[in-house]
């Protein structure tokens, strides 16, 4: 079994979340931000003025912090886990986030985060503090989305999730997808271990063309316990997929879904460039 975390992920701020992750090496959103920013790069160098992101499962903003503010995620993950932090109440915590996040607000002008989650406090906070520019509460496995959701997913150009398939399915893919720009690519970073063909074979049905990235995986965090790394490797085998490094992490998959007729340059040349 994965370790259950969920208690982290409704809290008021993110200081819990970084305080019980930081000992594992959690690092997924320091990859997530830097490829599904080189993402958004690309698709404003090519002429997007403005690139909206639609970032699922994206609890309290984490991956914004590097796609958007452009910070490094160990200062992210040194911020909240500061012993100078820990006994600040709400409001300072509020305050001193504010600042922190408008520092960099402008890093990156051509990119716009609507952040979604199911977790209510976490998305509240990081649209709160200015990490994300939109944040949505929803849960769009067991609900339709609400006329407000539809309003704000319009004119997205990037639907991208890190560490969320298996949380959500294609079904909340699906309905974003639906709500999204016609042209909008899909991107994820998808734990090897996760069964995300599924999602794979519904991006398809709609016509996008999707690319599983060669040779490369990323690191998310360190198995919590023994338990968790012997069920990740027989989920692997499971799957049939080949074992990633033996290091102790959990490693995730890279996925990039784009229509048809906008398929170059090569997943590869993209996130290498
Ligand atoms: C493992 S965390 C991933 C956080 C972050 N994206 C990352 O890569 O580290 C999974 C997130 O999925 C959210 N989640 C779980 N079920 C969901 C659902 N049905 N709809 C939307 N979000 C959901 C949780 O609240 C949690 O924030």
């Amino acid at each position: 079994m994965k370790a259950d975390f969920e208690s982290i992920y409704t809290a008021a701020d993110p200081r819990p979340y970084f305080t019980e992750l930081a000992p594992l090496d959690y690092q997924i959103p320091a990859h997530a931000g830097r490829v599904f920013g080189r993402f958004a790069d690309h698709l404003h160098a090519r002429g997007l003025p403005v690139v909206r992101i639609a970032d699922l499962c994206c609890s309290y903003g984490v991956n914004a912090t590097v796609m958007k503010h452009r910070r490094d995620f160990g200062e992210i993950v040194a911020h909240y886990t500061d012993p100078a932090v820990a006994g600040l109440d709400d409001t300072e915590m509020v305050a001193l986030d504010r600042a922190y996040y408008a520092e960099t607000a402008a890093a990156a002008p051509w990119i716009e985060v609507i952040g979604m989650d199911s977790a209510a406090p976490a998305v509240a906070y990081a649209e709160r503090v200015g990490m994300i520019d939109v944040g949505l509460a929803a849960d769009l496995e067991s609900d339709e989305p609400t006329a407000d959701v539809l309003d704000a997913l319009r004119g997205v150009s990037l639907v991208a999730v890190s560490g969320g398939i298996g949380y959500i399915s294609e079904r909340t893919i699906g309905r974003v997808l639906d709500a999204a720009s016609p042209d909008a690519w899909f991107t994820a970073l998808c734990l090897r271990w996760v069964d995300a063909t599924a999602v794979v074979a519904d991006l398809e049905r709609r016509g996008l063309v999707v690319e599983r990235l060669d040779g490369v995986t990323f690191r998310q965090r360190r198995f919590a316990d023994d338990t968790e790394r012997d069920f990740a490797r027989s989920e692997t085998d499971r799957l049939g997929l080949d074992q990633p490094p033996d290091d102790g992490y959990h490693h995730s998959d890279l996925y990039l879904a784009r229509p048809a007729d906008d398929v170059s340059p090569p997943l590869g040349q993209l996130v290498s460039s």
